[in-house]
């Protein structure tokens, strides 16, 4: 790497860091459903504020947080989603960020779903928890690409598989580890689901999420598939806290 290469990083890691102390968190992606609006003042927003509430409680001690208020076309249900390895007060921290930015983003929708690096946070009208969901996705790739791909995404994949595997049957549905791809280099991975899919439905979850990899991020030094029940990620540096 070019010493100016270095010093641009720097320079936006340090303004990187420096915004996120002034605004909190920023997130990665948001999508608003904008099929159904609710009003100021409806019964579903007081509901949703409750949810909100809820979540901003619940998730922070186990990583993971759902529920549902409210009756018939009230009713609003919601999960939040910390990174398998990220500390009760960052999850706070995450929730609280998702929470208030899912409401200025979309402040009328009945759906909406928002992720951060540290944790997701995703409500409805409808009843999605238990469900995969196979809507909403996202990718992120390094720009950089392998020299061998083929070699490279055949054990990106393997990686990912086993990974897939280990979540889907741990209770935390998260799964981190790596796999050597030469003397000096190595590749770090990771999956993880929302807890309300079943073991076979995370392991699903993850597996349309690896055959998502061609399309995201083919020979690409790193990438992510996110979704809304579900999410892997390779990079060839370590990116998750021991
Ligand atoms: C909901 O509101 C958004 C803008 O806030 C708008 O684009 C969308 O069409 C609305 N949906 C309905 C069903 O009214
Ligand atoms: C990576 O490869 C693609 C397609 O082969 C090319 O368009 C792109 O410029 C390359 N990126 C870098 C950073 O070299």
């Amino acid at each position: 790497m070019s010493s100016l290469h270095f010093t641009f990083s720097i320079y936006l890691l340090t303004f990187a860091l420096f915004l996120q102390t002034i605004f909190g968190d920023i997130p990665l992606y948001n999508i608003c459903s904008s099929s159904e609006n609710f009003t100021t003042n409806d019964q579903y927003e007081s509901n949703l504020r409750k949810l909100l509430g809820n979540l901003n409680y619940q998730t922070p001690s186990l990583g993971f947080g759902l529920g549902s208020v409210g009756w018939y076309q009230y009713q609003t249900y919601g999960i939040a989603l910390c990174r398998g390895d990220v500390a009760a007060a960052d999850c706070k921290a995450c929730v609280n960020d998702a929470s208030n930015e899912i409401h200025k983003l979309c402040p009328y929708d009945k759906g909406a779903i928002i992720w951060y690096d540290n944790c997701l946070l995703k409500y409805s009208n409808k009843d999605f928890l238990g469900q995969i969901d196979n809507e909403n996705w996202f990718y992120m790739s390094n720009v950089q690409n392998v020299s061998e791909p083929t070699i490279f995404n055949q054990k990106t994949r393997e990686l990912l598989s086993q990974l897939a595997k280990d979540a889907s049957f741990t209770t935390k549905k998260y799964a981190v580890g790596e796999l050597e791809l030469g003397k000096s280099t190595k590749l770090y991975g990771l999956a993880q689901c929302t807890w309300d899919l079943s073991t076979i439905e995370c392991l699903q979850c993850l597996d349309d999420a690896i055959g998502q990899l061609p399309s995201c991020c083919d020979g690409k030094e790193g990438g992510r598939v996110i979704g809304g029940s579900c999410n892997i990620r390779y990079e060839i540096y370590p990116f998750v806290s021991a």
